[in-house]
């Protein structure tokens, strides 16, 4: 686990070009999936502010502009590891009745979150939920989801940068870096 005061270093993982290139594929895919039917973008906070804001650049640059809306749930706090059952500390304010969700995160580890959440906008009678995350660590899962769309995957390592965390540190990082301890 990294020590504050011995000013850890950081090694980047993914660079600031290679994170630009594939959110913007990740748009054109996106924007291709759900044009003609009312979209919103829903994000999980706060780790994934910094993806969203640029996925929803591209997506206007891919010809659609779809409303957003943001959960809070309970989260990892100062671990690095999940506990079970998630819960939401603040609930999107839209409907998403009848429409196209896209249920953005910053990485899926064992998948609670993303499986939680999505079902819950299921019972909202979301037309459909279709999930995207930046990083994925497949290997990590301890629920059945895979996410529709994803950045890139990694290995089972803790990363921090582009709004990912260490205990609310880094997220300002525009890359992303592993922490040296
Ligand atoms: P899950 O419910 O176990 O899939 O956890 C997903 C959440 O855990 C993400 O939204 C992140 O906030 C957090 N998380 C998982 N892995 C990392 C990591 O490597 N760095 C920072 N946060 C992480
Ligand atoms: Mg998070």
């Amino acid at each position: 686990m990294p020590d504050f005061d011995t000013k850890p270093a950081l090694n980047t993982l993914i660079s600031q070009s290679e994170i630009a290139n594939r959110v913007d594929a990740l748009a054109a895919s996106i924007a291709k999936d759900t044009s003609g039917s009312p979209t919103i973008l829903v994000a999980l906070l706060k780790g994934s502010v910094v993806f969203l804001s640029d996925l929803m650049r591209r997506l206007h640059a891919h010809g659609v502009s779809p409303i957003i809306d943001f959960l809070i749930v309970s989260s990892y706090k100062d671990a690095q590891e999940s506990s079970g059952s998630i819960e939401i500390v603040s609930d999107i304010k839209s409907s998403v009745e009848g429409k196209t969700v896209v249920l953005i995160d910053d990485i899926i580890d064992t998948g609670r979150t993303m499986l939680e959440v999505k079902e819950r906008l299921e019972a909202k009678q979301a037309d459909k939920v279709l999930t995207v995350a930046l990083l994925d660590k497949p290997s990590r899962r301890k629920v059945d989801i895979s996410p529709d769309y994803y950045g890139f995957t990694i290995d089972d390592v803790f990363v921090v940068g582009y709004g990912l965390d260490f205990a609310g540190e880094y997220r300002c990082l525009p890359y992303i870096a592993t922490i040296d301890n």
